[in-house]
């Protein structure tokens, strides 16, 4: 499979909107960089985003919106939070806000968290896209994990051109870097990530400091342990059964009870289910076994997400 480029029109747009609602992928234009878009309810549309940047851990991506009534149902915006996204959405700033119940964002998106971050980019195109799509898009850079984003539409077809279907091509992007991502503890702005929206001036438009996020701070930060879920259950990974009084998470055919990541022994239906299935078993369990997962295609990010949970900080065992 080759992508198609296409240029942005209303029938381009349609396409694209066709190839979201089917779970596929595309790339799409925004003013900071190019995003690799899917529906961001559909956890295996999702996952599929995973694979084809080959990004070995489910970082949490970015909700997409075109509309205050598409954010407001899936984040909760403090006063503080609302004045900040109407000074500068739509626009390069993402705001990282309690996710919403009933939100429809998949917990696969939000990698367990009970966060969302949560843009309005200002790109006609994006902004269309998703209007016409009719419900939030998640889109991180376009680019194959470890590669620098892209900014042009043949940047994406060198990094990703044989493994999605379209990618429309808006041009340059006028901004050429990733959006702010600024978080909140209580009315204190954090800082997440500088981006195309200088700190300075969320600063000078709140009236009010921005913290630089630090390792010490309670708040979640990209890249950072504390941003991962952590189950309260005690985890035993690689095992083929469970011990008594333990959960059982089983992946494949071999099936002792317990709930089963995908009987098929399929990564990307895997994916779909870990967060779910981690936390419907921390509910009942305190302690859980995990069957051993193939550690090719997704089965990198589950592992890499799965050592993060079974480690504890008390016992520093992994
Ligand atoms: O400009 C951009 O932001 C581009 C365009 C396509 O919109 N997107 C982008 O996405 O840069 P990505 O996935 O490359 O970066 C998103 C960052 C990641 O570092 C992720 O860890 C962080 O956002 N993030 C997402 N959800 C978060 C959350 N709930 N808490 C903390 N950080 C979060
Ligand atoms: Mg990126």
């Amino acid at each position: 499979m080759t992508a198609a480029i296409a240029p942005i029109l209303p029938e381009t747009i349609a396409l694209a909107a066709d190839i979201l609602n089917d779970g596929g992928l595309i790339a799409m234009p925004t003013e900071t960089v190019y995003g690799l878009a899917a529906d961001a309810a559909n956890a295996e549309a999702v996952a599929r985003i995973y694979e084809a940047k080959g990004r070995p851990r489910f970082n949490p991506l970015i909700a997409h919106v075109s509309s205050w009534a598409m954010a407001e149902a899936e984040a909760d915006f403090s006063p503080l939070a609302r004045q900040c996204a109407e000074a500068f959405w739509p626009g390069a700033l993402t705001l990282v806000l309690p996710a919403k119940a009933g939100g429809r964002v998949s917990d696969l998106a939000r990698a367990g968290l009970d966060t969302i971050a949560i843009r309005w980019p200002a790109h006609h195109a994006a902004a269309a896209l998703i209007t016409v799509f009719g419900r939030p898009l998640v889109a991180p850079s376009a680019n194959l994990s470890g590669h620098v984003s892209p900014t042009r539409a043949d940047h994406v077809m060198a990094d990703l051109g044989d493994r999605i279907d379209l990618v429309l091509d808006g041009g340059p992007c006028e901004v050429g870097m990733e959006s702010t991502i600024l978080g909140f503890d209580g009315d204190t702005p954090v800082l997440l990530r500088p981006g195309g929206i200088p700190t300075g001036l969320i600063a000078e438009k709140l009236g009010r400091e921005i913290r630089v996020h630090s390792p010490e701070d309670a708040i979640n930060a990209p890249g950072q342990i504390k941003s991962h879920y952590s189950p309260k259950a005690r985890l035993r990974l690689n095992s083929d059964a469970p011990e008594d009084g333990e959960g059982y998470l089983a992946f494949g055919p071999h099936n002792p009870g317990g709930l089963n990541l995908s009987p098929g022994g399929d990564l990307v239906e895997a994916a779909t289910k870990l967060f779910a299935m981690l936390r419907a078993l921390d509910q009942r369990f305190e302690r859980i076994a995990v069957a051993p997962i193939p550690e090719h295609g997704l089965g990198e990010a589950i592992n890499d997400r799965l050592k993060r949970a079974a480690y504890r900080a008390d016992d520093g065992a992994a």
